[in-house]
C-alpha cells in the first residue's frame, strides 16, 4: 500500500490541511496518509482553528487529527514524505537516515513553498488550500500511474 506523510513546521496549519485534502481526493485508493511537524511546540494539539475553518468551509474533514513531531521511524514507514517549504525539507534532510527508501520532496511541483499562514491574515489560509488542492492532484497522478 502506498503511504504518504505531509510535513510542515507546526503540524497545525499546512500539513493537516494537506492530510485532509489528500484524504478526500484519494478516497477508496487505499493510500495511508498522515502528517507531522518538524517542531514539537504544538504536539498533542488539534489543527489551528483558522485552518480548520477554511478547510471545512471547502468540504474537508480534519476529524481525528492531532499534531506530532516527525520521527526517524517515519523515514522507514512512508513511501513519500512531502515538505511544505524549503526549510522543512532542509530539516528533513538532516534527520533522514542514509538507508531510508522514502521519496523525500517538496510538495509543490514547481519547487516553491506553501507559505506559512500562521502569523498572517485569512487570505493566507485560503491560499494554502488552493495550493494544496493543486499539488494533491499532481501527487495523486504520480501515485496512481
Ligand atoms: P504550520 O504553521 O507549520 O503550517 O503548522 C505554523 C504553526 C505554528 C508555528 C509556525 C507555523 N509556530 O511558530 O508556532
Amino acid at each position: 500500500m502506498t503511504s504518504v506523510l505531509f510535513v510542515c513546521l507546526g503540524n497545525i496549519c499546512r500539513s493537516p490541511t494537506a492530510e485532509a485534502v489528500f484524504r478526500a481526493r484519494s478516497a477508496n485508493l487505499g493510500i495511508a496518509i498522515d502528517s507531522a511537524g518538524t517542531g514539537a511546540w504544538h504536539a498533542g494539539e488539534g489543527p489551528d482553528p483558522r485552518s480548520r475553518a477554511e478547510g471545512e468551509r471547502r468540504g474537508y474533514s480534519f476529524e481525528g487529527q492531532t499534531a506530532r513531531k516527525v520521527t526517524v521511524q517515519d523515514f522507514y514507514d512512508f513511501d513519500f514524505i512531502l515538505a511544505m517549504d524549503a526549510s522543512n525539507l532542509s530539516d528533513l534532510r538532516d534527520l533522514r537516515p542514509n538507508d531510508s527508501q522514502a521519496n523525500l520532496s517538496l510538495f509543490l511541483p514547481d519547487g516553491s513553498d506553501v507559505p506559512d499562514p500562521y502569523y498572517g491574515g485569512p487570505e493566507g489560509f485560503s491560499r494554502v488550500v488552493d495550493l494544496i488542492e493543486f499539488a494533491s492532484d499532481f501527487w495523486l497522478a504520480q501515485m496512481t500511474v
